[in-house]
């Protein structure tokens, strides 16, 4: 059962919900990859962190983890700039490539990821992304979509606010006081 935190007004994503998500994002991209070349997944921090251990674990095909971290929303310009504070261990080139990451609010993030990793000529690169606000101008594509969800401020399963709520087990709109 869910028991819903003091400091937030209701459940967005349930436990059940995300997890059994998860288990079908996890058999897409196996089911899309099987027979293929090893896997290289890449983990947004820190926001990625509980989303990718969980899809990881049901992953049935090979695969490589790493991790970026990226400038914090807060740093972020309004221009949609963007910038890694911790970079990937290895060069991805000829690489199958799995971006990971909890939420998508502007695309600003996920379009920088994007346009550099490309640059570093993968095989192929793909986008797996927990949650995504419905905003009207939102044009980044995402290959593997979890949920949409409204446009409003939400934690737990990864995501913070001021680094507090990231270990909730389910996804809830922090109330606005
Ligand atoms: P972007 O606006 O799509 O570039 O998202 C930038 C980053 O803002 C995300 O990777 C999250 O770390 C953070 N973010 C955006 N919306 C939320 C939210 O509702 N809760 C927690 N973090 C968020």
């Amino acid at each position: 059962m869910n028991e819903l935190h003091p400091d937030l007004s209701r459940i967005v994503v349930s436990t059940d919900q995300i997890q059994s998500r998860v288990k079908e994002l996890a058999d897409q991209i196996s089911a899309d990859f099987v027979g293929g070349e090893r896997l290289y997944i890449i983990g947004i921090l820190k926001g990625a962190f509980i989303f990718l251990a969980d899809l990881t674990r049901h992953l049935k095909v090979p695969h490589t983890v790493d991790f970026m971290a990226l400038s914090s929303y807060g740093k972020t310009t309004t221009s949609g700039a963007v910038r890694i504070l911790m970079d990937l261990r290895e060069p991805i080139e000829g690489q199958h490539v799995i971006i990971v990451e909890d939420i998508v609010d502007t695309g600003h993030t996920l379009h920088y990821l994007n346009r550099v990793l490309k640059g570093r000529k993968p095989a192929s690169l793909r986008s797996c992304v927990l949650v995504r606000k419905q905003r009207d101008n939102l044009s980044v594509p995402i290959d593997y979509l979890g949920f949409d969800i409204p446009d409003v401020w939400v934690v737990g399963y990864g995501l913070d606010f001021a680094d507090q709520y990231r270990t909730l087990p389910y996804i809830a709109e922090l109330k606005r006081e």
